[in-house]
């Protein structure tokens, strides 16, 4: 294999031109400190009288042009006495200087090292780190999520941070559930700065993103329907349903405290409706209901009825007792079977049976990446999440939820159908 002289990173690659010099060159400045040193220990060993003629020669010498490069003086190195004369307090000072330039950038470096700064930088060319950080997929996704609502973030003024790293602070507490004094040290700020941006924030990714969560077209649905749809169902379904809790901390209000109060996950919770499309993409969110409410009450007055068509075909789990309800919409229902006084189940009961339970599996799956991408939504919630509204009558669960599963949703489906 030929090797090019000047392509240096090659792990063949040995100088071929201007052997030798071009090492002196690099290693000029990383050895100047060593060099220094070696001159010092050679002053030390002379004694005290040669050791003053020598300063005074180089008092006397001092009138040299200044800014004389020591490099100059080292080539010739300090091997022999006689040139130590040329060592002018000039050079040493500028060999002191550059020592302590030298210390100051490493010292530098180390601080910037410690801190890790989650910077543009931190991020490029690692999408392993993207992954673990944000819950992206890639590097690429991410900037293209920061470029969309950079315009609308506001820097300055108190906060130290960077848009881009007020947007990290969000996805990183989302991401790995990280407390906010955590997070107030890893980015050198006050834990009540956190709280403001992790509110602006997600104030900001919940309205820029929530066009993301939305039912197909029918078209769209009919368009990609996976084969095991099809097979199964035809072309009509259009949402396979499914709720699901996040633990929140246990509320002082006595109302509050029973009206979260989840019999089923024994804790306070809160509860949402999800709707995930054939292709595995979530295509509906509720907002945040107390926990106790039950499946069948809060598929009916959360909204997600409004995105049901005629004819559209919901494939839920037992609980969702809706026949009746998508029955006056010209739509229908599939639910798995009940057993309950009943010896045995017909055949095509089962086999229905069979087939909702297939697909349905997926949904499950789904729920279970967005809360393994973000670790807050495995909770306990903090209070406050749940309680206060905003003008909107929106509270931060709420907000919270969307933001996940929209960021969910930047990502290949974990449901691979053929
Ligand atoms: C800057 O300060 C003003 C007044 O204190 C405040 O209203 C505004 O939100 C601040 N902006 C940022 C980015 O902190
Ligand atoms: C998530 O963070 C909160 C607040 O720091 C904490 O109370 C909770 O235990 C954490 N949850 C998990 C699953 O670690």
């Amino acid at each position: 294999v030929k090797v090019h002289h000047y392509d240096r990173n090659n792990p063949d690659w040995a100088p071929s031109l201007n052997l030798g010099h071009l090492k002196v060159k690099e290693s000029s400045a990383s050895t100047a400190v060593a060099r220094f040193e070696r001159v010092l220990q050679r002053e030390k060993k002379k004694n005290d009288l040669e050791a003053a003629s020598a300063l005074l020669d180089l008092v006397n010498c001092n009138d040299r042009d200044d800014s004389t490069d020591y490099h100059e003086y080292s080539k010739e190195g300090f091997s022999s006495v006689g040139i130590q004369t040329d060592l002018t307090v000039a050079v040493i000072e500028a060999m002191e200087a550059e020592i302590n330039c030298l210390r100051d950038e490493k010292n530098k470096l180390k601080a910037k090292n410690d801190q890790m700064d989650l910077n543009q930088e931190f991020f490029k060319g690692d999408d392993y780190r993207v992954k673990f950080y944000t819950g992206l997929p890639n590097f690429l996704v991410l900037m293209h999520v920061f470029s969309f609502v950079e315009p609308y973030i506001s820097a300055g003024n108190k906060s130290s941070l960077t848009k881009f790293q007020q947007l990290i602070l969000t996805l990183l507490r989302c991401r790995l559930n990280l407390s906010v004094q955590d997070l107030a040290y890893r980015f050198c700020v006050s834990s009540s700065t956190v709280s403001r941006i992790f509110k602006a924030i997600m104030d900001l990714l919940s309205m820029k993103l929530k066009f993301l969560v939305r039912r197909p077209s029918r078209e769209e649905l009919i368009k990609t329907m996976p084969m095991i749809f099809r097979v199964n169902f035809g072309k009509k379904v259009a949402v396979i349903i499914d709720c699901f809790e996040v633990f929140i901390d246990r509320p002082s209000n006595l109302m509050a405290r029973a009206q979260t109060w989840s019999s089923y996950k024994h804790h306070n919770t809160v509860k949402f409706l999800i709707g995930i499309s054939p292709q595995g993409v979530i295509s509906y969110i509720s907002k945040a209901w107390g926990g106790r409410v039950s499946d069948k009450h809060l598929t009916e007055n959360c909204g997600f009825l409004d995105n049901i068509l005629p004819g559209d075909l919901v494939l839920a789990d037992r609980g969702f007792d809706l026949s009746d309800t998508l029955g006056l919409m010209c739509a229908q229902i599939k639910v798995p079977t009940f057993m309950r006084g009943k010896k045995q189940l017909s055949m095509p009961e089962v086999i229905d049976t069979r087939k909702i339970a297939n697909v349905r599996i997926h949904v499950e799956r789904v729920i279970g990446s967005v809360r393994q991408k973000y670790l807050i939504l495995n909770g306990p919630l903090p209070i406050d999440f749940v309680m206060y509204k905003d003008n909107e009558g929106v509270t931060m669960i709420d907000k919270l939820v969307v933001v996940c599963c929209a960021l969910t949703n930047l990502s290949p489906s974990v449901v691979q159908f053929e």
